[in-house]
């Protein structure tokens, strides 16, 4: 993959139509990860190609974390598929967590997140481990952490429901008993919009369930035209934050609009 003028990679929506229809074989691949994290810049690296549109994106997620969680400090969170760290170093620095491991399994993004978070790296409040989800976490800590984040990995991890339950079983043996998991994912089985899982809402849940996690909380976030207009290549700024404002307070203040949002945050607790 060539970088662009922006840095991200894929500018074009020709490229990324492309990368949608191979996308099964490519996002379980750690080598795909690795070539995004040399060929793209800065948040495009784990997100959306646009760096303008990936700010709005981050501060979004940002607030639905904060309501979803509440106060996190002093707890240890582990961030599964944490990609360059944004949201590892956030919980960190800006959320008072006493701890917090980010695990990815493309080694390329775990150095770009090493080499991002160096003070925290130093100071011993962040961690970085090359990890697989599917294929286990036990090496981790078995009940080492308080909450789990899960942000946009499971629905490129796992293929289907088999794999997404070992996923799920895997995040949920980190927590400790009465501890939370917390996912913020793409989930729907439209062929447009998923990215490789095929699952709907109901068997996440039922996939949780088996894994001995309750569901606490669901919100939901992501405006699917805003998205599909403005995260391909860089636009101006005040332009795309209108948009992208205008589009999430519609779904904030609409609900029968949730079928036009694809990203589902659901809060459990491990129960078992
Ligand atoms: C869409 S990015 C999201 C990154 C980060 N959570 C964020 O929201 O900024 C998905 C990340 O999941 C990682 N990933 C994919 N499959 C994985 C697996 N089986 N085990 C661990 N990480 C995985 C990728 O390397 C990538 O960094």
């Amino acid at each position: 993959m060539t970088a662009t003028a922006n840095g991200t990679g894929s500018s074009n929506i020709w490229q990324l139509f492309k990368e949608r229809r191979t996308r099964d074989a490519i996002y379980g691949a750690p080598t795909y990860w690795d070539s995004r994290a040399s060929a793209r810049r800065g948040m495009a690296r784990s997100l959306w190609p646009s760096n303008v549109f990936n700010a709005l994106w981050d501060a979004r997620q940002r607030r639905l974390l904060e309501r979803a969680l509440g106060d996190v400090t002093g707890r240890r969170i582990v961030d599964v598929g944490s990609g360059t760290g944004r949201v590892t170093r956030w919980l960190a620095e800006q959320r008072g967590a006493r701890q917090v491991v980010g695990l990815d399994f493309s080694q390329a993004t775990v150095d770009a997140a090493r080499h991002e978070s160096s003070a925290l790296v130093s100071s011993g409040l962040v961690r970085f481990e090359q990890a697989d989800v599917v294929a286990g976490l036990d090496a981790i800590g078995v009940g080492a952490f308080d909450d789990a984040v899960v942000l946009g990995c499971f629905s490129v991890a796992c293929a289907d429901r088999a794999a997404l339950e070992r996923a799920m079983g895997n995040v949920a043996r980190l927590v400790r008993k009465g501890g939370r998991v917390l996912l913020l994912e793409p989930i729907h089985r439209s062929p447009l919009l998923r990215r490789v899982l095929p699952l709907g809402l109901e068997e996440w849940i039922a996939s949780a369930n088996a894994a001995g996690l309750a569901l606490q909380s669901a919100d939901r976030m992501g405006f699917v035209p805003v998205r599909l207009l403005f995260s391909v290549r860089d636009l101006p700024r005040p332009l795309v934050s209108l948009a992208f404002g205008a589009g999430e307070r519609l779904l904030d203040a609409a609900p029968w609009l949730s079928p036009l949002s694809d990203y589902k945050l659901l809060v459990f607790t491990r129960t078992a």
